[in-house]
């Protein structure tokens, strides 16, 4: 596939960077459709910003403001430009530590998609490995979905199963679940460019341009 015909992906993360990792692994295949462009941090120092940077990727830290959990007006408008400017088809989101809302899901409507540690709706929010092992039940995993207004409450995309073993620690549970994020994220990216996915009863695709 040639590069104007891939998926333009705009990575945005906090941390270490292990499922961009594995999305850039994907794409480093030469029949992958796929393509990350940018990745964006709100953490100056962030491991995701080094992975890219690893691979030639442009990574750029955006001051997120004074908020906790939100980026405040003037960073959300410079992640937006900084996607806009990159020509970015979707925003991919690989552990950001901040909720985006409003003026940022407007630029970028059913554009946006986030991997979590669960299997939505059960145990949306931090530490979902944590509240699985609390519950008890058998198995968790991951999921792929659509962001919205809400947390974790977008419409699903694809999910993986990980079963709960009877001497798991939230450690090794929580290293099980990333497994499956790195299978599960970069192909159903794939499946989204190949236009094989259906979410809430319809088949989805990105065509490449907003
Ligand atoms: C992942 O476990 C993901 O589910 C959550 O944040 C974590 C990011 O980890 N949203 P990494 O930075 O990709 O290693």
């Amino acid at each position: 596939m040639t590069t104007g015909n891939k998926l333009r992906l705009g990575v945005l993360g906090s941390g270490k960077g292990s499922n961009f990792v594995a999305i850039g692994d994907a794409c480093a295949a030469s029949d992958s459709p796929l393509e990350v462009v940018l990745v964006l941090s709100d953490i100056a120092d962030a491991g995701i910003s080094a992975r890219a940077r690893e691979r030639g990727i442009p990574a750029q830290f955006i001051a997120p403001g004074n908020y906790r959990t939100k980026l405040d007006e003037a960073a959300e408008a410079a992640f937006v430009a900084a996607l806009q400017n990159a020509r970015v088809d979707l925003v991919v989101l690989a552990g950001f530590m901040r909720i985006l809302k409003g003026e940022f899901l407007r630029a970028f409507p059913q554009r946006v998609i986030n991997i979590h540690p669960s299997l939505l709706p059960a145990f949306p929010g931090l530490e979902s490995w944590k509240q699985a092992l609390d519950h008890g039940v058998k198995f968790t995993g991951c999921t792929v979905h659509f962001v919205d207004q809400g947390v974790d409450s977008g419409p699903i995309i694809a999910q993986k199963v990980v079963p709960i073993l009877d001497h798991d620690t939230p450690d090794i549970l929580h290293a099980r679940i990333q497994e499956a994020e790195h299978e599960l994220y970069p192909a159903t990216l794939a499946m989204l460019a190949r236009k094989r996915i259906v979410v809430n009863g319809r088949r989805t695709f990105f065509t490449n341009r907003i």
